[in-house]
């Protein structure tokens, strides 16, 4: 029989979202008639802004036609798209990123996967704890982990826990690591980093010759104008930095998919004999032979969301899920809860009352207000008694969820 890879094996449980899932469906499998509302996964509700569908409807019709039609296109993606990315997003803050250090690709999920094929597998990782579940995954299934603890840790994988206590802020670690994964605004906190902590972070990876894995998908979401958007903004990041950003959530393209990394060219890591080499080209090398590129009428979709019409659109649809946010923040203070995140960030991340534990309240919820969030510990140990709300829902939802959160409490 043909041998499987044992590192999927040690994986503790389904992802995350699709555990959920399965709950919700059984719950309304036995309660055909509740109305459940589900502000669990992050997934946006509200269509695409139409400065947005309009580029996509006219890159169909060019495709349509034997004088536009296009084929396969780059792998990195188009000029057009890598130039609106580096110009809008990083070269107009002040950073110093080059068209092509951008590879567009189908999301920040698969991304922040992808990207360990290139890394050595005795690489030590660290990530947060609470962590978005994909980080952790993917280096099991890559095999840098040992087996999981009772509380879900892997051996192998340095944990470094944000909480209420250290105010949502990673310490540095006390030993040498190599990769370190961040996600500012954080998933699944809702929590930012200021300029001196991603700075300490820079520094700890130059001194260290670490990468930074940054997530930056939500940066769309910061309202607070000392907040960094990007880790290009912190002086020498380009010397130990990858960023992930995304479509996804600002611009509604959870369904549509497109998304992008940057790296830049001075990158480097070093080989199993120790000579130093760029990263550059190895990422490259793996984008072009595993990826094909995003479909020519997404990227024009994309690239419209740097137009001015797409940018008021977008800046609309992002102020619509923080004000769902803030009424999520506001309804459960007011109903006693101690609730932290949703103002730079689409999650609000709450303690569970009465010192329930995250399952516990998430089927409370679900039992007594048929509604769906995400328990803190499927984030990892440290999210125990902690649980996410997603602020990506109608308005007529999240009003209706506020109302019916304060009733599940009692
Ligand atoms: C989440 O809910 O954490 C996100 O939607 C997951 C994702 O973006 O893949």
């Amino acid at each position: 029989m043909v041998q499987v890879n044992d590192n999927f094996l040690k994986l503790k449980a389904g992802y995350l979202f699709p555990e959920i899932g399965r709950r919700v469906s059984a719950f309304c499998k036995a309660n055909p008639d509740a109305a459940v509302i589900k502000l669990g996964i992050g997934d946006v509700t509200e269509p695409l802004p139409p400065a947005i569908a309009e580029a996509i409807h006219k890159a169909v019709d060019e495709m349509s036609n034997r004088e536009t039609f296009r084929g396969y296109g780059p792998e990195q993606g188009y000029d057009f798209l890598r130039a609106a990315i580096a110009e809008n997003d990083f070269r107009s803050r002040g950073c110093d990123v080059a068209d092509d250090e951008i590879f567009v690709s189908d999301g920040s999920k698969c991304d922040t996967g992808n990207i360990l094929d290139i890394f050595g597998t005795d690489n030590v990782v660290a990530i947060t704890d609470p962590v978005y579940p994909v980080y952790v995954d993917t280096n099991v299934m890559s095999g840098r982990t040992g087996e999981a603890d009772a509380t879900g840790r892997y051996a192998g994988l340095v944990y470094i826990p944000v909480t209420a206590e250290n105010d949502f802020t990673p310490a540095l670690p006390d030993q040498k690591v190599d990769l370190i994964y961040l996600c500012f605004p954080n998933n699944p906190t809702g929590t930012v980093a200021s300029k001196e902590t991603l700075k300490q972070w820079v520094d700890y990876a130059k001194a260290n010759d670490s990468i930074i894995l940054f997530d930056a998908a939500y940066e769309a979401f910061i309202t607070d104008p000392e907040i960094p958007h990007s880790i290009y903004e912190i002086e020498g990041a380009r010397d130990v930095a990858i960023e992930f950003r995304s479509f996804s959530k600002n611009a509604g393209f959870t369904g549509t998919r497109c998304a992008f990394t940057v790296v830049p060219k001075g990158l480097s890591g070093k080989t199993s004999t120790g000579e130093s080499t760029l990263i550059h080209p190895i990422w490259n090398r793996r984008h072009c032979t595993k990826f094909n590129g995003v479909s020519y009428p997404i990227q024009r979709g994309a690239e419209a969301a740097y137009s001015e019409a797409g940018k008021a659109q977008i800046g609309e649809l992002v102020s619509f899920y923080l004000e769902n946010a803030r009424l999520l923040r506001e309804g459960l203070e007011a109903a006693g809860i101690t609730v932290y995140g949703g103002v730079n960030a689409p999650y609000v991340w709450l303690k569970t009352p009465g010192g329930l534990s995250s399952w516990d309240f998430f089927d409370r919820l679900l039992n007594r207000g048929h509604l769906v969030g995400t328990p803190g510990s499927g984030f990892g140990a440290a999210g125990e008694g902690y649980f996410r709300l997603s602020a990506f829902n109608s308005r007529a939802n999240v009003e209706e969820a506020v109302e019916r959160f304060a009733k599940s409490l009692g």
